[in-house]
C-alpha cells in the first residue's frame, strides 16, 4: 500500500531504535526515509492560532475560575434557577414517542423531514396562512438557526450577487462570521443608541434608506441579541416602510421565538407583519433556546414569496446548497420538534413550558434592577426591565467588563452582554454589587 506523496508504505512508523541502527518499519520492516523518521515541522506549521470565539471563549475562562462566587453570564443557554441546564418536558414526552414507534435511522430527504417543514412554517407564519396555503414558502430543514443563515447566506452569494448585508450594530457576533466566510459583503446599520440605551431608531431608517436598492436587511424577529432592544410595532411598520420602498430584501433572523415573551404568537410579530404586507423575505429558525435543543441542531430557513413557482425554484436550489455543506440534516430533532408542534396537548404544554422559562427570566431581571436601584439609586437602571429576551446589554466598556471578571469573578462577553439565563435570583444582589462598583472604572 503506497500513501500518493512520498511513496512509503502508510504504516511506517519507526519503533525506537539506537540511533545507529537503520531505521525500519514496525510492520514490515521496509526501511525508512531518514526525513520521515526525524520529527519535522509541519507543512501547515504557517497555520496561524485563530482567536478564540468572543462568546464560547467566556465559558472556557469560566471554567478555569474556582471561586464560589464565579457567575458565567455569556452564553445564551438557559439555566433553571439552580443553573442546571433544562430538558422540557414536552422533548422526553415526545422522545419516548419516537422510541415507542421505532422510527428507523435512513437519511432524511436534503430539505428535510416533510412533518418539520409544514410545522416550522406554520410556526412562524400562524396555522392556515394564504403564503402556505399558495405553496409560496419555500422551506428548508437546516442546522439549527446557525446553518439556516449559512445556507441563506449562500444563496444570496449565488443568486443575488453584488448585494450587500446590512447587519444592526451591534449584532450577533457570528452574523459576521457567516457572511464573511459566505463571501457576502456586509455592512452595518445603526441600531443601539448608547445615550438612551435604546433604539437608535432615526438612525436605523436613515442608515436603510441610504442603503443601494435591493439590499439584505437582516433583522431580528424578536429580543435582539444582544442588546435585548426590539424595535415598537409602530417603528416596525416604518422600517417596513422603508424595506418596501427601497425595494430591499428582509432577512429574519428567529432566534427566540416564544421565549422572548413567553408567547410563540407575539414573538413572530414582526415576521408574520412583513408577510401581511406581502414583502418578499427570508427566515431563518433555530430551535435552540425554545424548545431547548441546543446540540441537535433543529431549524430552518424559510423564504416567503410572491408566487408558487419562484418557491419551487429557490427551494431546488437551496437544496444544491445544502448537498454539497452538508447533504441532509440530522432527524432526531427534526422529529421532537413535529411532535410537539403537531399534538395539540404537547403543542399547550410546551406553551406552558415556554412561559416558566421566559417568566424566570423576567423575574430574575426584575430582582436584578431591585438590587441595582437599592445598591445606586442614583442612576436610572430602567433599561434592565425595558430590555427583553435572554440578555441584558449592561452598557458596561471593556476595561469595566474586565472589572466584572478579574474581581467579580463574573464572565460576560466583552460588549457588556449578560445572559440572565445564566443568573440565579440569589446572586442578584452580588451581580447589582459588581456591576455598580465596576461603573466606577
Ligand atoms: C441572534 C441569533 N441568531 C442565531 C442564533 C443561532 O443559534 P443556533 O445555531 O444554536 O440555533 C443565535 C444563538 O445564540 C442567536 O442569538
Amino acid at each position: 500500500m503506497l500513501s500518493g506523496r512520498s511513496a512509503l508504505p502508510l504504516h511506517s512508523q519507526t519503533a525506537r531504535v539506537p540511533a545507529a541502527a537503520p531505521r525500519r518499519c514496525v510492520i514490515c520492516a521496509h526501511a525508512v526515509n531518514a526525513a520521515v523518521a526525524t520529527k519535522q515541522e509541519s507543512r501547515l506549521a504557517f497555520v496561524e492560532q485563530a482567536p478564540p470565539d468572543p462568546i464560547l471563549g467566556v465559558s472556557e475562562a469560566f471554567k478555569r475560575d474556582t471561586s464560589d462566587d464565579r457567575l458565567n453570564l455569556g452564553v445564551g443557554a438557559y439555566r433553571t434557577n439552580d443553573l442546571k441546564p433544562y430538558v422540557l418536558n414536552v422533548v422526553k414526552k415526545a422522545e419516548k414517542i419516537m422510541i415507542e414507534s421505532e422510527e428507523n435511522k435512513e437519511y432524511l430527504p436534503i430539505e428535510g423531514l416533510a412533518a418539520f417543514n409544514k410545522a416550522t412554517a406554520q410556526l412562524l407564519l400562524g396555522e392556515g396562512h394564504p403564503a402556505i396555503k399558495e405553496e409560496r414558502v419555500a422551506t428548508l430543514q437546516s442546522l439549527s438557526g446557525t446553518g439556516s443563515l449559512r445556507v441563506g447566506a449562500d444563496f444570496i452569494g449565488k443568486f443575488l450577487p453584488g448585494r450587500t448585508v446590512y447587519l444592526s450594530n451591534p449584532t450577533w457576533g457570528n452574523h459576521k462570521n457567516i457572511f464573511t466566510d459566505a463571501g457576502v459583503e456586509w455592512k452595518e446599520y445603526r441600531y443601539f443608541d448608547k445615550a438612551t440605551v435604546g433604539l437608535a431608531f432615526e438612525g436605523m431608517l436613515e442608515d436603510l434608506k441610504a442603503a443601494p436598492e435591493g439590499s439584505i436587511v437582516v433583522l431580528h424577529g424578536c429580543a435582539h441579541n444582544p442588546t435585548g432592544v426590539d424595535p415598537t410595532r409602530e417603528q416596525w411598520g416604518a422600517i417596513a416602510d422603508v424595506v418596501e420602498q427601497k425595494g430591499h430584501m428582509p432577512f429574519f433572523d428567529v432566534a427566540y421565538q416564544g421565549f422572548a415573551s413567553g408567547s410563540l404568537d407575539d414573538d413572530a410579530w414582526a415576521p408574520r407583519f412583513f408577510a401581511e404586507r406581502s414583502i418578499e423575505m427570508m427566515v431563518a429558525q433555530s430551535y435552540s433556546k425554545n424548545l431547548g435543543l441546543y446540540a441537535e441542531r433543529v431549524g430552518a430557513i424559510n423564504y416567503v414569496l410572491a408566487d408558487a413557482a419562484a418557491a419551487k425554484r429557490v427551494l431546488s436550489q437551496n437544496k444544491r446548497i445544502a448537498r454539497a455543506l452538508y447533504s441532509n440534516p440530522p432527524v432526531h430533532g427534526a422529529r421532537i420538534a413535529s411532535i410537539v408542534v403537531g399534538r395539540p396537548e404537547l403543542f399547550a404544554e410546551w406553551n406552558e413550558e415556554m412561559g416558566m422559562m421566559a417568566g424566570r427570566i423576567k423575574d430574575v431581571r426584575q430582582t436584578l434592577y431591585d438590587e441595582l436601584v437599592k445598591n445606586n439609586p442614583d442612576k436610572d437602571w430602567s433599561f434592565v426591565t425595558r430590555q427583553i429576551g435572554m440578555f441584558s446589554f449592561t452598557g458596561l466598556s471593556p476595561p469595566q467588563v474586565e472589572n466584572m471578571t478579574q474581581k467579580h469573578h463574573v464572565y460576560m462577553t466583552k460588549d457588556g452582554r449578560i445572559s440572565l439565563a445564566g443568573l440565579p435570583s440569589n446572586k442578584a444582589a452580588n451581580l447589582a454589587s459588581a456591576i455598580v462598583d465596576s461603573f466606577k472604572v
